[in-house]
């Protein structure tokens, strides 16, 4: 495997950034992961304007143009043979003596790019058999609307999901509504066919595949409603999923021990997570 750290493809044991990188000190930096089908980008133009835009939101520059960005994450991707995975790029506001507020002006970003292979085939047997969550306190910062790598209260609930052998942490804020999860967007369907999930203000991230699920939903006639959801209305709805760059749509069965629906992976997730890649670009 190679990586790509800033300007060169190194092997991806080699691959190291600086000690006084802000992204180590300070989780000063951003990132996207991008899925890769049949050797493409998904979604490419989406998850480059949402890199912008984290990035404009903490005043970090561009490391480079999007075109020659776009290539370097090809070129890590064909490097890699990567046919069907995941590309993930990382931005930090760069090196410098360490001091929390920003260096001079002109200090470069840092850019690093991995790509690594999934196998969808383990991930479409989950979405057969369909997943667990639990839910958490939310008690991240109050912009978890910029993709940074600071990913630490992620991190704990991920891990507390793993040690209830669950596969995501749903997380709940202090009014006692689903923001979304540790990685992954939170989504209902009500009785009557509606696909509920949070609005996305400053308390959520703006999910890509959030963002192209509402295009297949309008192509297929589907109703969606923008709004906050507890986790006693999802446990009593009829389908629960939950959505990310790395697990397309993946049906939720049960929800802190209670079944969802009839305790089975929901007709509509699953026909959503069938279809997704007819409109994802
Ligand atoms: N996670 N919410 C959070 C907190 C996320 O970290 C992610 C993505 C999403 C879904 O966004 P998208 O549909 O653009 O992948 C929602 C990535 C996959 C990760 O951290 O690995």
């Amino acid at each position: 495997r190679v990586a790509y750290v800033n300007g060169s493809y190194v092997p991806h044991g080699e691959a190291a950034v600086h000690i006084e990188d802000r992204g180590y000190q300070f989780a000063d930096g951003v990132y996207e992961v991008c899925e890769v089908r049949g050797g493409r980008l998904v979604d490419e133009t989406r998850h480059m304007d949402r890199l912008e835009r984290s990035l404009g939101e903490l005043r970090i520059a561009m490391p480079m143009d999007r075109k020659p960005l776009g290539m370097v994450l090809r070129e890590t991707v064909r490097r890699n043979r990567v046919r069907n995975g995941l590309v993930y790029l990382q931005v930090t506001r760069g090196v410098a003596r360490r001091d929390h507020a920003f260096p001079k002006p002109g200090t470069p970003p840092a850019l690093v790019v991995t790509a690594k292979s999934i196998d969808f085939a383990k991930n479409d047997a989950n979405a057969a058999k369909g997943v667990k969550v639990i839910s958490m306190p939310d008690n991240r910062w109050e912009r978890v609307d910029i993709k940074s790598v600071g990913l630490l209260p992620n991190c704990i609930a991920k891990q507390a999901a793993r040690e209830k052998g669950a596969y995501e942490a749903w997380l709940v804020d202090d009014d006692g509504f689903v923001t979304e999860g540790s990685s992954t967007n939170a989504w209902i369907i009500t009785k009557d066919g509606a696909l509920v999930t949070r609005f996305a203000d400053n308390g959520i991230l703006k999910g890509i595949t959030r963002t192209t699920i509402f295009d297949l939903c309008k192509r297929e006639g589907l109703r969606i409603e923008e709004r906050k959801f507890t986790i006693e209305e999802a446990q009593n709805a009829r389908e629960a999923f939950l959505s990310s760059a790395t697990t397309i749509v993946m049906p939720i069965v049960e929800i802190d021990g209670r079944p969802v629906g009839n305790g089975a992976p929901g007709s509509i997730a699953t026909d959503l997570r069938a279809k997704f890649h007819e409109v994802a670009e």
